[in-house]
Formats: structure tokens, sequence, C-alpha cells
């Protein structure tokens, strides 16, 4: 068997848009978004017809490389990268437009819910047809029938055709199918996106198992935790290329950074690409710093952290009474607070046109790394959002400080605590 797992070379995919003035292809999560927004404006928008226009869209393009047998290869990127795409070519649902994808082994494949399964068949048939399609014979998917079913946890449900199935429990077969009938290549698409907790752990579980024994598997994936601990390599995808591949630990810091450029945006937040919101009141810009001017961007343990913006009316109408909140992330995506003004006996109750915010969080206790900071600005209710900035600004955090000058390692914990410690000696009887 050659080394080569999957060789990817000169790889594109053109999508031709028809379209009426600016209406761009919409996935189904924007269809339903945009519909549980508005939903008379959603269905006029679909019926209405005029003059065509079309357009070519680039959803990949030039991508090119080499995955060998037994790696374990994180595919990363913001909505609408191309992950998807990417995967779907592999798998064969979707033709690329240049270029090709040699895969060199038995292919399991999970992508999104809804793709896979033929709906009007059971759950025992589409494990039979999905053996089969997978080039298994009766009695080796009969082998793995059992652990399949017992692993998705839909027993009940086996002999019930797939169009009624939830979308968790479409996911749940969907997930024991690819990993159980020993897949040379387990392409996996977004499973932690649906499912309980318990049940993604258990996902990760197999799929750590897979790996182990030397398996080929690709893992579409926005958790970055889940991706570190599973992966070796990731591949950043940024606007349909290839912008980072490499080792897991520098791709999902650049994946972390994409967005955050606080200097670039410093003084533009509502065009950064990661605003959402009805934009009634928006942030202006933003800034980190010590509070003194100085905003390099860099704390140690025990600095007071200050965080400043300003936040300004976006439509003529805006009530005086808002709710603000500052999210934050560490580099490895886990959320470590969500900082909300009442919290801290803070209201924003005379809100006019323009204001100017700081917010101070004394002593902070955070291990060297990079943090991400989101945004947000909603009314008194948090129902509506004004505006939300993710990730626009970010810090590090580094060595020393005035609390310690030990070299503190990133897996040693997220938190630097000094709580007391007392002693109480016992003496013993040898005086
Ligand atoms: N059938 C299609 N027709 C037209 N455009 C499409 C089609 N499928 C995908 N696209 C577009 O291609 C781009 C890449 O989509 P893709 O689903 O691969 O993104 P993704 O990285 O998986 O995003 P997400 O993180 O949201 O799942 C998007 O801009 C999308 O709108
Ligand atoms: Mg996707």
């Amino acid at each position: 068997m050659s080394e080569v797992a999957i060789r990817i070379e000169g790889l594109g995919k053109c999508y031709r848009l028809r379209h009426q003035g600016a209406v761009r292809y919409n996935t189904l999560r924007d269809d339903l978004v945009n519909w549980m927004k508005a939903p008379f404006q959603f269905l006029s928008g679909r019926e209405k017809k005029g003059a065509c226009e079309q357009e070519d869209f680039w959803a990949l393009r030039d991508i090119s490389c080499e995955i060998k047998h037994g790696e374990v290869v994180g595919i990363i990127g913001r909505n609408g990268a191309g992950k998807s795409t990417l995967l779907k070519i592999l798998s064969r649902l979707v033709d690329p437009t240049e270029g090709g994808a040699d895969l060199f082994g038995r292919v399991g494949a999970l992508l999104e819910v809804g793709t896979g399964f033929h709906p009007e068949l059971t759950g025992r048939e589409n494990i039979y047809l999905s053996g089969a399609i997978l080039g298994m014979t009766r009695h080796e998917i009969q082998r793995k029938f059992d652990e399949i079913v017992t692993f998705a946890e839909i027993e009940k449900f086996l002999d019930t055709p797939a169009k009624y199935y939830s979308s968790g429990m479409y996911m749940r077969l969907g997930f024991a199918v690819a990993a159980h009938l020993e897949p040379e290549i387990l392409v996996v698409d977004e499973v932690l996106a649906v499912g309980d907790v318990q049940f993604q752990k258990k996902c990760l579980g197999k799929m750590k198992d897979v790996s182990v024994s030397g398996r080929t598997v690709l893992f579409v994936s926005h958790n970055m935790s889940a991706i570190r601990s599973l992966c070796s390599r990731a591949i950043l995808l940024k606007d349909g290329r290839v912008a980072a591949d490499g080792d897991v630990e520098k791709v999902t810091e650049a994946y972390m950074a994409l967005h955050t450029d606080s200097k670039a945006f410093a003084g533009n937040l509502a065009a950064h690409p990661g605003a959402s919101g009805s934009k009634k009141v928006v942030f202006e810009w933003a800034r980190v710093g010590h509070g003194d001017g100085v905003e390099n961007g860099q704390f140690c343990i025990g600095d007071d952290l200050h965080i400043e913006f300003k936040i300004k009316a976006g439509a003529k109408v805006v009530e005086s009474f808002l709710k603000l909140g500052i999210m934050m992330r560490s580099q490895d995506g886990i959320k470590l607070c969500s900082l909300v003004d009442s919290d801290s006996g803070f209201v924003m109750d005379d809100f006019c046109a323009e204001c100017e915010l700081s917010v101070k969080l004394e002593d902070m206790r955070l291990y060297p790394g990079t943090y991400y900071i989101t945004l947000w600005v909603g009314d008194i209710t948090s129902i509506n959002t004004y505006h939300w900035v993710e990730e626009c600004l970010s810090f590090e955090v580094i060595d020393g400080g005035k609390l310690t000058s030990r070299k503190l390692s990133r897996a040693g914990g997220l938190l630097f605590w000094t709580p007391e410690w007392k002693k109480n000696n016992i003496k013993q009887g040898h005086e």
C-alpha cells in the first residue's frame, strides 16, 4: 500500500449562482435563520421572479495537499470557508470543477445531517445499504450490526424510515455507521454540532480509537479543543483556499487569530467580519489595555485589564436602557466567562446617542496564552441583539509579573490562583 491516503491536486469547485440583484446562495441554516427573523419577508423573497443574473463563485480554489495513511487531520475555518465542500468532493458526493482528488482506501463519511441516508429506508436498511456502498459483504455488516445499533442508541427506531428521525438520531446513526464499518479513511463533518454532550464525548472517543488503530481521519469542527485533542495536523481554509497547513497548535492559533486584529478594526467595528445584530446600537471602537495608554496587548498575571469601547446609536430612536456583555475565550476555544454589566451592579439606563465605557478587570489571573474578547450590546431583556462583534479584541498573557517568576506551562491549566495555605504540624513521638 502506498504511503499516501489522500492526494489532492489543484482542486477547485465553482458554483454558478443565479440571483436577482445581490441575492446569494444560502445554506439551509441561513434560510432557517432568515425565516425565523422575518417569516413573511422570506417567503415573498422566494417567490419573487425577475431578471436573473449569473455569477461564478469559487467555493474552493487551488487546493493541493497530501495526507498520509494514519494521519489525523483537522479541517478548520470560519463559516463558508469551504470545509464541507471539500469533504463532499472527497466523498464523491460533489464533482470538482478543476483538479482532482485520489483516495487510496475505503472511505466512511459522516457529512452534514441529511446526506448519506435514504429517507424512505429504515435505519436497519440504511445500515446495510451504507455497508454495501463501502464494499462490505452482508456477513461483514451483520458482524458489526449490533455494535452500530448500540452505539447509536436507536434500537427502538431501527425499523422506522430515516425521514422520521430527529437530526440528533440521524447524526447518531450516521456517525455509528461511518465509524464502525471499518473504513480506511474516516471523514467526519461537524459531528459535535448536533447531539448531547455525552454523545459528543462518545464520538470523540470512537474517533480516537479509529485514529489509534492507524486509520486516516479527516475531521471538520469549530471546536478547537476537540481538534487539538484528536488531530496532529490541521488545515485552515479561508475563502476556499488553504491559509495554513501543519502542526495543529500553530494552525489552530492562526484560526483563532483570523478575525482578531484589534488595530485594523479599532476604527470601524461595524465593518468587522465577525459582526452581527440589528445594529440599532453599535460598537464603534474597542481596545484592551492597562488603563494608562499602554496598549501593546501584553499582560502579566496580577495586572489589571482595562477593556474600553464606544457605543453609538445606529438608529434614530433607541431606548435609554441597554444591556452589555463581554465574553472571553482561550486560544483553544474554551469559553472562559460571560461578563454581564448588571452582574457587577452596573446599569446602562440613560443612553442617548453615544457613550464611552470602560470595564476594569482587577488582578487578572489567566495563565500565559492568547485570549479573545467578544462584545455584545442588546436590549435590557437580552432578547434582541443590537451588535455582537465576535472576537474583535485579543490580548496575550506572558510569563513574569508581580506574582510569579515561575515558568508556567499551558498544560498546567488556565487559572493562576494563590489560595491561602495553612499547616498544622502533628508532633511525632520521637523527641
Ligand atoms: N450547492 C451550492 N451552490 C452554491 N454555493 C454553494 C453550494 N454549496 C456551498 N456553497 C457555497 O460555498 C461556500 C463554502 O460552503 P461550505 O458549506 O463548504 O462551507 P463550510 O466551511 O462547511 O461552512 P460551515 O462552517 O458554515 O459549515 C459557501 O459560501 C457556500 O455558500
Ligand atoms: Mg460545513
